[in-house]
C-alpha cells in the first residue's frame, strides 16, 4: 500500500505527495515533492522561504534525503538564497560523490545545478527576528561582536519548538515497498551563523533502511545529533524491537540526555511494512498520514514519551 508520512506541517505537501506515487513515482520522488510544498510556505516559519533568520538576519537552510533501497543519502546545510534546499540535497545525492556540503561550497553547486536564487527572508519572519532582538537584547541589537552572549540569552528563551526549532519530515513508502526520508529546515531561530542541526545529518534527523525502517526527526536537533537517533530507531528494528518498542526506547535516551538547552525532540517512524508511528519527548505534537485509499490526510497525535525524573 502506498504511504506517506509527514510531521503536521508536512500537511500542506502530503496529497502532492500521494499523488507522486500514484504516478508511479519512486518514494524519493515523493517525498522531495510534499518538502518542496513546505519549503515554498510563507506562513511555515520553520522551513524554506519565510524560515526564521539566523542572528544576522539570514536565512540559512538544511535539509538531507536518503534513499531507502540504496542507502545513498544527499545533505546540505548552511544553504542561503535557494527555496529547495531538499532538491540541492537530492542533486548532491545523485550528482556528487559526497554525502553532505555546506555553506557557499553548497550555494555553489545549487547555482552549477540552475536552481535558481531567491531572498528567502519575508516581513513576517524580519518582524519576528527583530521583535525577538529587540526584546531580549536591545543592547546588542545592530552590533555584530557579540554572537556568543546573544545565543545563550536566546538558548535560553522560552522559544515555541513548533515556530523556532521546527522541521518538516517525509517518509514514503512507493508501490514497490522501498521506503525514503526527507527533512528540510530553517534550524533554531537566532541561531550562531554557520550552526547546524540534525536535519542535514544522517543518522541524526534522518535515516532509511527499506529492509528494517525509516525514521526522521523534528526538535532539538543537537540532542538527536549526539544520540544518532534517526539512526537508531531504525538500528533497534533491524535488532527486532517493534516500531513503538524501538522508537520508545530512542525518545527515552532524548529524555535521559543531559544537555544546558534540553528542549523537545519528536519523530515520525515506519517500518519495512508500513506501519508507522510518531513519538515526542517534552511536549505534545502531531502527524499526518495519508495512505493511497484516503481522500484527504488524517492528523494523528504522537504518543508523547513521559521525561523521568527529569531536572
Ligand atoms: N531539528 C532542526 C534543528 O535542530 O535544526
Amino acid at each position: 500500500m502506498l504511504k506517506v508520512i509527514a510531521s503536521a506541517n508536512g500537511i500542506v505537501g502530503i496529497e502532492a505527495a500521494m499523488e507522486v506515487l500514484k504516478k508511479g513515482g519512486t518514494a524519493v520522488d515523493a517525498v522531495e515533492a510534499g518538502i518542496r510544498l513546505v519549503e515554498s510556505n510563507p506562513e511555515d516559519t520553520t522551513v524554506g522561504y519565510g524560515g526564521l533568520p539566523n542572528l544576522l538576519g539570514e536565512v540559512e537552510l538544511d535539509a538531507s534525503i536518503m534513499d531507502g533501497e540504496t542507502l545513498a543519502a544527499g545533505a546540505v546545510g548552511a544553504v542561503k538564497g535557494y527555496e529547495h534546499p531538499i532538491s540541492i540535497a537530492r542533486k548532491v545525492m545523485e550528482e556528487l560523490p559526497h554525502v553532505m556540503i555546506v555553506g557557499e561550497g553548497a550555494e555553489r553547486f545549487a547555482r552549477e545545478m540552475g536552481f535558481e536564487k531567491k531572498d528567502l527572508l519575508t516581513p513576517k519572519a524580519r518582524e519576528i527576528w527583530e521583535k525577538g532582538l529587540k526584546e531580549k537584547a536591545p543592547d546588542i541589537y545592530g552590533e555584530r561582536a557579540e554572537y556568543l552572549e546573544s545565543l545563550r540569552r536566546f538558548a535560553n528563551l522560552a522559544v515555541d519548538p513548533e515556530k523556532h526549532l521546527g522541521t518538516v519530515n517525509f517518509i514514503a513508502m512507493d508501490s514497490r515497498g522501498h521506503l525514503a526520508t526527507g527533512v528540510s529546515t530553517s534550524g533554531w531561530a537566532w541561531k550562531y551563523p554557520g550552526r547546524l542541526g540534525d536535519s542535514p545529518v544522517i543518522g541524526a534527523g534522518n535515516y532509511a533502511d527499506s529492509r528494517y525502517g525509516a525514521a526522521a526527526c523534528t526538535g532539538r536537533g543537537e540532542m538527536a545529533i549526539r544520540l544518532s537517533t534517526a539512526r537508531s530507531i531504525v538500528l533497534y528494528m533491524e535488532m527486532g524491537l517493534s516500531l513503538e518498542e524501538a522508537a520508545t526506547k530512542a525518545m527515552l535516551e532524548l529524555a535521559r540526555l543531559k544537555d544546558r538547552f534540553w528542549g523537545r525532540v519528536s519523530c515520525i517512524v515506519m517500518d519495512a511494512k508500513g506501519n508507522h508511528g510518531a513519538f515526542s519527548v517534552g511536549g505534545p505534537s502531531k502527524y499526518v498520514v495519508m495512505t493511497e485509499d484516503m481522500d484527504a490526510p488524517q492528523e494523528l497525535p504522537r504518543v508523547e514519551i513521559p521525561v523521568p525524573n527529569k531536572k
